[in-house]
């Protein structure tokens, strides 16, 4: 198992997540189609890959990330053409008589679009669209032995883009069409969304919840103390590092937060100690690299917990929140009662806590990561 700390995880780098993964297949075969909401760094891209890496008998995983998508015609295109280029689907396909007349009909009028797409720049003909043809394979599409599982990944990226780019109309339309295409489908084709800032709440500057409440929310937690230990054990055991175990609880428990992001982010710099010094791992280490961890070097990781509510959160909105937020860091704990009489501040502790900066235990609101809350304190302002 190597140390991957950025990149996404595959193949034996990939530290089980069973619990969400089943989750996820269950839901999928009640025939629903899934948001999946975690704070960013929670491990989201790297489920996705793993089950379009290991599907399980009956399923086609096709992953997209749609960050780059400019307007709701480029989407439907993008998810077309994944669709018919699709080895895992293909595979599916061909054992069953009627998929395989519906999608090679499909494939035919992809192409066909794609081509008129093309001549429209020169004549003036109407344009024929991604998102209808996409919409009639939804509906025509019934099977019950096979289903293929569209996961979308940064979908309120998308979103986003369009909002900004062609306005909030255009945005509200895109989530409607979406709604519409769900809606309407069959059995056959299922949805995963997911992406690094949260779609209910840019949803929800729209206007448009009621767009994106069927769907069926699953959340990835943490990893449990067990698991969090036996995959740092793993890395430490890989790189060769002398640790006694006592360490290792110290090292976990002073993470706190045990997101598979943060273990590798520490682990990677006791490594680095560690060949340094060629000398037992102690817990003064472990001190001094939670430390560390916080330092500028370490912008590239935090840097986007900060802008990120700029650009998810109205003007005013991001302000107070960053006000909280540093107020938290800098007094460790906060009591509930503190924003009791202020509503606005009220519903951003709750996005907050939503999307992973802090929680509300006993009384109180702390951040979920110390790394976090050092970092926070230190280069958020
Ligand atoms: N199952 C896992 N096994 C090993 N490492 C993991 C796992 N999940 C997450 N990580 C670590 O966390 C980092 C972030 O994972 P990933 O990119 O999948 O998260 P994400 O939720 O998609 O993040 P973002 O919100 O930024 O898109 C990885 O680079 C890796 O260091
Ligand atoms: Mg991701």
């Amino acid at each position: 198992m190597k140390n991957v700390v950025g990149q996404t995880p595959r193949g034996a780098d990939f530290y089980p997540r069973d619990a969400v993964i089943n989750k996820i297949y269950r839901r999928l075969d009640a025939g629903n189609h899934i948001f999946m909401s975690a704070p960013r760094r929670a491990g989201k891209t790297a489920i996705m890959r793993f089950m379009e890496d290991n599907p399980r008998k009956g399923y086609a995983f096709i992953y997209i990330s749609v960050e780059d998508v400019n307007d709701m015609e480029e989407y439907f295109e993008i998810l077309s053409e994944e669709i018919v280029e699709s080895d895992a689907v293909s595979k599916l396909v061909k054992a069953s008589k009627s998929a395989k007349s519906i999608f090679s009909r499909f494939a035919d009028r992809v192409k066909k679009v794609k081509v008129m797409n093309i001549e429209v720049e020169t004549t003036a003909k109407e344009v024929p669209l991604f998102s209808d043809e996409f919409e009639k394979l939804m509906k025509n599409l019934d099977t019950s032995d096979f289903k293929i599982v569209m996961l979308i990944d940064e979908f309120p990226i998308a979103l986003e883009r369009i909002e900004k780019d062609l306005g909030v109309k255009e945005a509200t339309e895109f989530l409607h069409v979406n709604r519409t295409i769900r809606q309407r489908a069959k059995r056959g084709i299922q949805f995963v969304y997911t992406g690094s800032i949260g779609l209910p709440n840019i949803a929800r500057q729209l206007n448009s919840t009621a767009t994106i409440n069927d769907l069926s929310v699953i959340e990835v937690p943490a990893l449990n103390p067990t698991q969090a230990k036996e995959f740092a054990t793993k890395l430490l055991k890989n790189y060769k590092v002398k640790i006694k175990v006592e360490v290792i609880n110290y090292m976990l428990k002073r993470l706190k937060w045990l997101m598979p992001f943060f273990i590798q982010l520490i682990v990677q710099m006791i490594i680095d100690e560690y060949e340094l010094e060629q000398k037992p791992v102690t817990k003064e280490l472990v001190d001094l690299v939670i430390e560390k961890a916080s330092n500028h070097r370490n912008n590239i990781y935090f840097e986007n917990y900060y802008s990120r509510l700029s650009k998810s959160l109205a003007k005013d909105e991001a302000e107070l929140a960053k006000k909280i937020l540093s107020e938290i860091a800098k007094k460790d704990v906060l009591p509930l009662s503190r924003f009791a009489e202020d509503e606005e501040a009220l519903a951003l502790l709750d996005i907050l806590e939503f999307d992973g900066y802090i929680n509300s235990h006993d009384d109180t609101y702390t951040f979920n990561s110390p790394i976090l809350q050092l970092w926070w304190r230190k280069h958020a302002n």
